[in-house]
């Protein structure tokens, strides 16, 4: 494993480009095993999860080139729907390929649950009722998950909770269904929004995408012609860029940014002291007075505050004024970074899913541990902001969702190493 190696306190300073969205990216590489030609894909962030779907890509036959953040892909020699347990655990986002499997073969199999970050129990039940009211056979054994149907039945699905992976995959499985899939309490991610863009330029007939209520009409066959798509900018990434200049203080453009993305966290920052401005694709950010604390932040499905961002935000207000409440309401073990932030010198007690953040002037660098991706990143922007040197041990979580992230904050002026791990 690799270890960050931090310089603290940085100043940050200058502009910095935001990358492609990984939670987008992900599912639109895994949609392309449906595209009738070739696929061109840019503005792919080059991080670990998605060299791992590129690996199962090519596991299942498509043809894939990866280059300067474009992927090219054609898929007119893939010809298996089975995912091997090395895969399927490698991340969540495995189990998207049963949908995108399904209307490609009407047959998939998963060879084991999905991995990803162990954030909580993140079971798939939602995933597999959904299918089974498509109409598709679910078999479970052995946590292997076998799916099949002759066809995808139009319906009418009602989802409890709105959940990212859930909606994505029976959107997925419904591009050939028979009459119309009508989705209820989907989820609203602009990552969905921007994985129907792109199953609608191949040809696929998708609305209300980025609404509570999406609908899939069926259609027979995708268009024949070669598609390109360019990702949206991640707005997790530009958040945890705004949580470090907000712990630090500087002043930062973001470019290539959708502000709009980002309005849960803008208001946050800017009740906050930080003085903010939003341009078409860019933001300005200043921090010069000390970040004020005192405000109750709680995790929601987006629009609401991204609980991917619950982390770094804690980062950032463990140097604030004053006490900040920040209460996880989508993950139940989301709160592993705490003791590392601790050891750190912040003053944070966590009870059931809500952390008590009591501001404290400065944090001071040791070796502190990465225990999952976001976790990761809140411990790095600690890292920025603590005196003295903080070592991030298994930063390949970090990895995993941030591209290269220690030659980018160099770029604003941070000191930062990375080394092989003991
Ligand atoms: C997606 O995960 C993202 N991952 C996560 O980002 C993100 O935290 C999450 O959405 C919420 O925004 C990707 O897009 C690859 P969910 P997903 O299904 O799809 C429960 C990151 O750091 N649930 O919306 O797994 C579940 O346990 C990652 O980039 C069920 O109970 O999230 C959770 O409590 C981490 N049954 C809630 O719903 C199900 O069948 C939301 O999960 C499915 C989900």
């Amino acid at each position: 494993m690799q270890k960050l190696i931090i310089y603290g306190p940085a100043k940050l300073m200058g502009e910095i480009e935001v990358e492609g969205a990984k939670n987008a990216a992900l599912p639109i590489l895994t949609a392309s095993i449906l595209a009738q030609n070739k696929v061109i894909i840019t503005n792919i962030p080059d991080i670990a999860d998605v060299r791992h779907t590129i690996e199962i890509l090519k596991y299942l036959g498509c043809k894939v080139l990866f280059e300067n953040n474009t992927v090219v892909l054609d898929s007119s020699s893939i010809e298996r729907f089975t995912i091997p347990p090395e895969y399927a655990k490698l991340m969540r986002s495995s189990v998207l390929f049963m949908g995108a499997l399904l209307s490609k073969f009407r047959r998939a199999e998963l060879s084991n649950h999905p991995g990803g970050c162990e954030i909580g129990q993140r079971p798939i039940d939602l995933h597999i009722s959904a299918f089974r009211q498509l109409g598709i056979e679910v078999f479970e054994h052995n946590n292997r998950i076998m799916c099949r149907c002759d066809k995808v039945k139009g319906s009418e699905i009602f989802l409890p909770i709105p959940s990212v992976g859930a909606t994505e995959n029976i959107i997925l499985a419904s591009i050939f269904c028979d009459g119309e899939v009508v989705i209820k309490n989907a989820a609203k991610e602009p990552e969905i929004a921007d994985l129907c863009h792109f199953l609608n330029k191949l040809g696929a007939k998708i609305r209300g995408a980025g609404t509570h209520i999406i609908k899939i009409e069926g259609v027979k066959r995708l268009k024949s012609e070669e598609v390109v798509h360019k990702v949206i900018p991640d707005r997790i990434v530009a958040g945890t860029y705004l949580c470090a200049v907000a712990a630090c203080g500087g002043e930062v453009v973001l470019k290539n940014v959708f502000p709009r993305h980002l309005d849960s966290i803008l208001h946050i920052l800017k009740s906050s002291v930080c003085k903010i401005k939003e341009l078409k694709n860019e933001i300005w950010i200043k921090r010069e007075e000390r970040l004020k604390g005192g405000q109750r932040i709680t995790t929601h499905y987006y629009p609401g505050f991204p609980t991917d961002l619950q982390a770094p935000v804690c980062s950032a207000f463990a140097v604030a004024s004053g006490v900040t409440i920040i209460k996880e309401t989508i993950f139940e073990n989301r709160f592993k970074h705490v003791p590392e932030l601790v050891k750190m010198g912040a003053d944070i007690h966590v009870e059931k899913d809500i952390a008590m953040i009591n501001g404290v002037e400065k944090l001071r660098g040791c070796k502190v541990f990465a225990r999952d991706l976001r976790g990761g990143a809140a411990l790095f922007v600690a890292g920025l902001s603590a005196q003295g040197v903080t070592e991030v041990m298994d930063a390949d979580y970090i990895d995993r969702g941030y591209e290269r992230i220690e030659e980018k904050y160099s770029l604003l002026g941070a000191k930062i190493l990375r080394e092989k791990g003991e």
